[in-house]
């Protein structure tokens, strides 16, 4: 028998091509055109976007855009090279100043990506004979970055401080530097972390604390420092880990903290070291983005409006919400076919959401995911509600 190097990918060339037989193929969405924050004509047809990150709409931005065509014009199209080699601009130096000032720490540093900064900072902080202790419905990359360093990873059960207290109990006789991970808002179910209970925990037993605050910088928070800021516990959050791909509308990422040793990372992270620095384009849109968020928090109170509308109405409705009112509102499914039928009937009603499956999604349920944004009008709202109403007869 011939083997081939692809023959691991055959079941799933058989799910895709049952999907797109089925005119289910989820993976398959093309932006054909972007008209603003909100709308596009995906796959050929005009859509109310109600699945994407962009929490504050800043991507049309006139600021945002405008800084970002000059840094284009002024700097060129791209850096081509590592920070540590010819990459560092003077913007990436200005916004990693400016997002210490925001967060009021004492050490910043902007990765390529979100992703990176998970790699970077789970990979390189802790590593063999030490411990990362890991909320169970964590992101990708935090998972990446632990395999990629290899410390020990040890789960605890998803918001479960009970389960938190009984390993860290158990890792205390072993004498042994332990990090807990935990995000702002998770980003399937959109629920925040029992962040007080936490730091109380990790203050108990000498661990030290990550926060990824992906979707919750901008988002939560008198000043949208976060969740940290929310529950009044920044000073305890030893690494504050984020992104410029959702409130700020940009790519990038980046890691802050008081701790100030944080900067060897940018001497031993491979994750740091062997990719290039972001765009100047990019790190102008973010300057500009992060602006805007300090200084007109109405964006904020708009977005939070809208998620509580819809979460309210989706409620109402009888779909199975996630647990807490969010801009991310997730609605849960058992049956596939169900979940897919759903997905199709909003984009004939012309409304897009993010279809999410195992193994990305929580105990391995099937997830329609709403993401609101301070750029949705209340009609839109309206609209996206009136989608799901018309819907509720498919509905578990
Ligand atoms: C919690 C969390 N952390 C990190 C990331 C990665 O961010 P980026 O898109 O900047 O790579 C994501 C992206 O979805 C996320 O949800």
């Amino acid at each position: 028998m011939i083997v081939s190097i692809f023959d691991k990918f055959k079941k799933l060339a058989e799910a895709r091509q049952a999907m797109e037989e089925n005119h289910s193929d989820f993976f398959n969405i093309v932006m054909d055109k972007i008209i603003s924050a909100t709308e596009a004509v995906v796959n050929g047809r005009p859509m109310l976007l109600a699945g994407t990150n962009n929490y504050l709409g800043l991507t049309f931005n006139k600021e945002c855009i405008e800084a970002s065509c000059r840094a284009v014009e002024q700097e060129g199209t791209g850096t081509t090279g590592s920070r540590m080699a010819n990459g560092t601009f003077a913007g990436h130096v200005a916004l990693e100043q400016e997002l210490s000032d925001f967060f009021k720490k004492k050490t910043t540093i902007l990765f390529s990506t979100g992703y990176v900064a998970n790699l970077a900072m789970l990979s390189t902080i802790v590593g063999p004979g030490e411990v990362i202790l890991l909320d169970a419905d964590c992101h990708a990359s935090i998972y990446d970055g632990c395999k990629l360093g290899g410390a020990e990873v040890v789960r605890f059960r998803h918001n479960d401080t009970a389960d938190l207290e009984k390993r860290l109990k158990r890792l205390e006789k072993r004498n042994t530097n332990v990090l807990i991970v935990v995000e702002g808002i998770y980003s399937m179910m959109g629920d925040q972390a029992p962040l007080a209970e936490i730091v109380s925990l990790k203050n108990k037993y000498g661990a030290y604390l990550i926060v990824d605050e992906a979707h919750s910088m901008g988002v939560l928070g008198e000043n949208g420092r976060g969740l940290a800021e929310q529950a009044n516990v920044e000073e305890s959050v030893d690494f504050i880990i984020g992104t410029f791909s959702k409130s700020l509308g940009a790519i990038g990422g980046f890691c802050t903290s008081n701790h100030q040793e944080l900067d060897m990372i940018r001497f031993a992270s491979r994750p740091y070291v062997f990719t290039a620095s972001s765009a100047s384009s990019a790190i102008a849109s973010t300057r500009a983005a992060l602006q805007v968020l300090r200084s007109q928090p109405e964006f904020r109170q708009h977005l939070w409006n809208n998620a509580s509308k819809l979460y309210q109405r989706l409620e109402e409705l009888g779909f199975s919400v996630g647990p807490e009112p969010s801009p991310i509102i997730a609605i849960r499914y058992k049956d596939m076919d169900e979940a897919i039928a759903v997905w199709n009937g909003l984009l004939d009603h012309g409304v897009y959401v993010n279809m999410v499956l195992p193994p990305a999604t929580p105990d391995g349920g099937v997830l329609l995911r709403c993401s609101l944004s301070a750029a949705h009008s209340s009609e839109q709202i309206e609209t996206i509600g009136n989608a799901f109403a018309s819907l509720t007869s498919s509905q578990s």
